[in-house]
């Protein structure tokens, strides 16, 4: 009989989370606002449905809480609810789309944060919400380049009394910051992140390196299905299943990865973590 591996005999602890998603009643591929979009080439609704309910599924199976926002017609990449606004300790910072067909967006999930017991806090400045802040441990990771504004990062420092890390993304495939780094572990002062180092600048791809010494790196092979675009509770990884680079690299540090199919979600730019909001109440 063979040993396990040290890293499958250490384990890792899942954390129950909250989340919130949107059903993509009304999704399709109506304009181009990232290098995935291609308006021409045909979408087909009840798959994305399919792909997304296998997602709901998933979590429901790992013992996380989700709810449900109404998809809105004529807001095709609602489904994307990362981009809804960013939540911690009950304060719900509110989207400020850069383009204006997703402009609606940030006041329609601004009444379900409302109407759902969060303290909102109206941005003024533009961002994209979980596509663009990342929260690692005590520490919000923050992406600026292509949506999200630098003085947004401010503006959430502000707001939620933390330690907000400015990264400046360069590839226009990668456009959201989690297209192109993924948080491991919700919580814990040795929290660690899986990125794409080609997606940033030299200055934020340096300062990773040195706050996550032991950060996965992941190449284009696996980033191109948005492979880092994923969900972890610490112990349940959830990922694109073309991304088998990544999912061996989780496997060896002890994670169990779930692979899934989101190939038609995959056509408006989104992956896993793009159709996921997290929801942090009060503390
Ligand atoms: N079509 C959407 C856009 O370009 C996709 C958003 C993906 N969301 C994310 N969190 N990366 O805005």
């Amino acid at each position: 009989m063979s040993l396990p591996a040290p890293s499958a005999v250490a384990g890792r602890t899942a954390l129950r989370r909250r989340f919130l998603m949107c059903r993509p009643e009304h999704f399709t591929v109506a304009y181009r606002i990232n290098p995935w979009m291609n308006p021409e080439d045909p979408t087909d609704t009840s798959v994305a449905l399919g792909q997304w309910q296998t997602l709901y599924d998933a979590y429901v199976g790992l013992g996380h809480d989700v709810e449900l926002i109404d998809p809105i017609a004529g807001l095709p990449d609602m489904v994307y609810a990362a981009n809804g606004g960013f939540t911690l300790d009950g304060v719900a910072y509110t989207a400020r789309f850069t383009h204006p067909e997703r402009q609606p967006e940030g006041p329609a999930y601004g009444a379900w944060f409302a109407e759902h017991g969060f303290r909102v806090h109206e941005a003024r400045e533009v961002n994209e919400g979980e596509g663009d802040f990342l929260l690692v441990g005590d520490v919000i990771l923050a992406g600026t380049g292509f949506r999200t504004s630098v003085e947004s990062h401010a503006e959430l420092a502000q707001v939620t009394g933390r330690e907000v890390v400015t990264l400046r993304l360069v590839d226009p495939r990668f456009y959201h910051l989690d297209t192109a780094l993924a948080v491991l572990d919700p919580t814990g002062a040795d929290a660690n992140i899986a990125f794409l180092p080609e997606a940033f600048d030299d200055v934020s791809r340096a300062e990773l390196h040195r706050r996550y010494p032991d950060a996965i790196e992941v190449g284009l092979e696996d980033a191109r299905w948005l492979g880092l675009n994923s969900i972890s509770d610490g112990r349940n990884v959830v990922i694109a299943s073309r991304a088998v680079g990544f999912e061996a690299s989780l496997k060896e540090r002890g994670y169990t990865p779930i692979g899934l199919d989101l190939a038609e979600l995959l056509l408006g730019g989104g992956g896993v973590k793009c159709c996921t909001l997290e929801l942090r109440g009060d503390r």
